[in-house]
């Protein structure tokens, strides 16, 4: 989803915008540009496709001494991916780059049109620029201007301008869209995400929803709806080697390699020798809930379901699982004893948030579960748990889904312990396999040899069905997600004792079914509906630590005593099984077609 980079200073501001728009990339983008002002000399470039275009388009521009600069990548939601729908959108002597949906500016474009204003995109953030125009042209007073200018706008945003009226500030907002502020001396940089200002700032501010205000000779002037406020800044994180690809491939390929580390991460001082500690929560949280509503998107979704099992097995608390862009518009009936918990890896997903606002607004209490401290959702939430991936680049998300999982698992144990509905042997037991997930998430060089050498017999077909029973029909779900996102071959996750009731029409030799058969979770039963779908000719790839004759191909897996070991070892099977049919099909892994690695839109 967009991404916004600023830069106020005297350094070289080109690099410093192409450099942090390339840090913004993983959140997906289809056009991108930039617009610098310094010595009077206004300069402004845009370009459709991967940023190295922009690149070729600036390669004989430097900028140099003070100026403001502002950049943008596009991921196209209003008006096809074209050079004059990306940012920055320019008025008579303003520019503009805006993250989010301004819901109203239809409204205001006819407004402006019948006062003459001509449009050039089909944008709606090319509105905040004309009306800053007129607003300013009124009372020639650019502060006032860009005030009057936010006080018309509905919708969501994160926007940043810049103007010949005032060379030397740059004018931001934000609402609903992320946005922070770094600071380095008298440079202050503007972004959507830390990673393209660290190496550059030292301190950052991360903004507010309805924080507004400017920077100028050095300093952030900034303000909400009761005006001029005090800050306090904190020391950016300056590691950035985690989100570099240290020799694969792949962002994805690294992320799926890293997921036995970065498992230590995420139990590290949580998983002790008798018990789950999660000293982020207060037990006043679990005080008078009687029943826990998981609501998330996509990955993270699939993650909940697997959870729902969790709750429901071990805590013996009712459970139930939304769709967060359905859950907004359900008219849901919330109660106040329902713990609302969200899952993200992003914190920024704004069906997500919206969601969390509205459970808030009822009155319930809310926890999230989330990657990224100090997001939108983890701010908004009344506690939440870091799953500690480390940053996660690819667009379709591995070791977040990994890692979401078992905080949800630590979760589920976490409750439990504290209803007193587990017991020490369970407990033991849960913690002892909990211990052994890292091993059971690393890679070993046969396997990767062996999908890459099955992932040939996949690349055509008229589907793949992803099957499973239980804990493993989401990870069926998150594998057809998978597989979808960087193939786009079509593939569906299905309960297998569902197929029968439908999707059994569709078995012949061309229906690819990929079957998750763990021994210690209803194997007997999955076996079955298995052997159903043999008999009707499809072709079958078996995972399972039991040799299945049937199948046509056949991954086998470790047996092991407890289902989420089998369960994050097929998980990693899968996610190998998609990377390398995606490389066979010569697709861009980390940055599929049409996908947005932060989705901040409706
Ligand atoms: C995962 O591979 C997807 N790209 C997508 O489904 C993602 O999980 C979804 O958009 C939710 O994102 P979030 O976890 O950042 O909220």
């Amino acid at each position: 989803m967009c991404g916004i980079i600023g830069y106020l200073g005297k350094n070289e501001k080109k690099e410093i915008l192409l450099d942090g728009l390339q840090e913004l990339e993983y959140r997906g983008y289809d056009s991108a540009g930039i617009a610098i002002i310094e010595n009077k000399k206004l300069k402004n470039f845009k370009a459709v496709g991967r940023l190295k275009n922009l690149r070729e388009k600036t390669k004989d521009y430097l900028s140099e001494g003070f100026g403001v600069s502002i950049g943008h990548t596009r991921w196209a939601t209003h008006g096809k991916p074209t050079e004059l729908n990306a940012h920055p959108h320019m008025g008579a002597y303003s520019f503009v780059v805006h993250n989010g949906i301004i819901e109203n500016y239809q409204e205001l474009k006819k407004e402006l049109q019948a006062q003459g204003v001509n449009f050039l995109s089909q944008t709606d953030t090319e509105t905040i620029v004309h009306l800053f125009e007129k607003n300013h042209d009124m009372s020639n007073n650019t502060w006032q201007a860009f005030q009057t200018t936010l006080s018309k706008l509905e919708g969501a945003y994160a926007t940043l301008l810049i103007t010949e009226a005032d060379e030397e500030s740059i004018y931001f907002a934000k609402n609903g869209s992320p946005m922070l502020i770094g600071f380095d001396g008298e440079d202050i940089y503007f972004a959507s995400s830390d990673t393209p200002i660290i190496g550059k700032a030292t301190e950052v501010y991360y903004l507010e929803d309805g924080e507004f205000g400017y920077a100028k000779d050095g300093k952030i002037y900034l303000f909400d709806a009761n005006g001029e406020k005090a800050f306090s800044t904190q020391a950016l994180a300056t590691d950035k080697a985690m989100a570099q690809k240290d020799g694969y491939r792949f962002f994805m390929e690294k992320e799926i390699y890293e997921q036995g580390q970065v498992m230590n991460d995420t139990m590290m001082g949580r998983v002790l020798d008798d018990k789950i500690d999660l000293e982020e929560l207060d037990l006043n949280l679990f005080e008078n809930i009687t029943n826990i509503k998981i609501c998330a998107c996509g990955t993270s979704y699939h993650s909940a379901l697997s959870a729902s099992y969790l709750f429901e097995r071990i805590s013996k608390i009712p459970c139930q699982i939304e769709i967060a862009s359905e859950f907004r518009y359900k008219e849901p009936l919330l109660r106040e004893d329902t713990l609302f918990i969200t899952i993200s890896q992003s914190g920024e997903t704004a069906d997500t948030l919206e969601a969390l606002k509205m459970a808030k607004r009822a009155g319930l209490k809310s926890l999230s579960i989330c990657n990224v401290d100090n997001s939108s959702i983890v701010r908004e939430s009344d506690a939440s748990i870091l799953t500690r991936a480390g940053i996660e680049k690819g667009v379709a998300s591995t070791k977040a889904f990994a890692t979401q999982t078992m905080v949800l698992w630590m979760l589920a144990i976490y409750v439990a312990q504290a209803k007193k509905t587990i017991s020490s042997e369970l407990l033991e037991q849960e913690l002892q396999a909990m211990r052994e997930t890292p091993k059971a998430l690393i890679v070993n060089d046969k396997l990767h040899a062996k999908m890459t050498r099955l992932s040939k017999r996949y690349l055509h077909g008229h589907g793949f069905f992803f099957i499973g029973r239980d804990i493993f029909y989401p990870l069926a779900l998150e594998g057809a997600l998978k597989l979808k996102e960087i193939s786009y071959l079509h593939a569906e996750g299905y309960p297998s004792g569902e197929m029968k009731h439908g999707p059994i029409a569709l078995a012949d030799a061309e229906l690819f079914t990929i079957a998750l058969m763990p021994k210690s979770l209803h194997y007997e039963k999955i076996k079955s509906n298995v052997e159903e779908l043999c008999a009707r000719d499809v072709t079958l790839l078996a995972i399972s630590p039991e040799p299945f004759e049937l199948a046509d191909d056949y991954v086998q897996t470790t047996y092991n005593s407890h289902p989420m070991l089998e369960f994050f070892e097929m998980m990693v099977i899968t996610q190998l099984l998609a990377l390398e049919i995606s490389v066979r099909l010569g697709n861009d892994v980390d940055m599929p077609r049409n996908l947005a690695k932060s989705v901040t839109v409706e």
